[in-house]
């Protein structure tokens, strides 16, 4: 089997387990879409489509597999990618890119320089959000316990931080559903 498809495969699992806090909501809710996204940004602006893939696919993993390691999870993501993909023998200039958009993927607290990759990842993890407002809206009532004008609020504030983190590519591509948005969440 493709790499890709072995590492799909795996963190979709791993999102099944009963250790993972997040539920697999964080694969149906939001990997799916990072991963969706990350690939077709490589395709926008030229980026490694495999390393987008895999990186997008293992970027919050540290958390799925330990919810102590959330704060850090850009750190612990890396390294876990790193072991996850020497044990498929994956080349090392090739891992050493997929652990460059996990740690960076974050802001970047860590990495100045964003890699063609990189980037992909860090717009995807942001443009995911436009696909998932329903599952905004349960996390708003039922874990932060909101009222409907509350989530309205939250939700918006969260789509508009989205947005202002978007490069100009990944904007053109979500622009229709951040008005779109806008107008109904108004
Ligand atoms: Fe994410």
């Amino acid at each position: 089997m493709e790499i890709v498809e072995e590492i799909r495969k795996f963190v979709e699992e791993e999102c099944k387990k009963k250790v993972n806090y997040f539920g697999y909501g964080i694969w149906a809710h939001h990997i799916i879409y990072v991963v969706k996204y990350a690939k077709l940004m490589a395709k926008r602006v030229g980026a490694n489509e495999e390393i987008v893939e895999i990186a997008a696919l293992l970027h919050d993993y540290a958390s799925v597999k330990d919810y102590k390691l959330y704060e850090d999870h850009h750190l612990h993501g890396a390294e876990l990618a790193e072991q996850i993909l020497k044990k498929y023998n994956y080349p090392l200039n090739k891992i050493e890119k997929v652990k460059h958009c996990i740690l960076s993927h974050r802001g970047s607290k860590i990495i100045s320089k964003l890699t063609k990759e990189s980037l992909c990842v860090v717009d995807a993890d942001s443009m995911a959000h436009f696909d998932s407002i329903p599952s905004l809206f349960y996390l708003a009532f039922f874990s932060h316990k909101m009222n409907i004008n509350e989530a309205n609020n939250w939700l918006i504030q969260k789509l508009e931080r989205s947005w202002n983190k978007l490069s100009p590519e990944a904007k053109e591509v979500i622009k229709a559903k951040f008005e779109a948005a806008r107008v109904l969440l108004k």
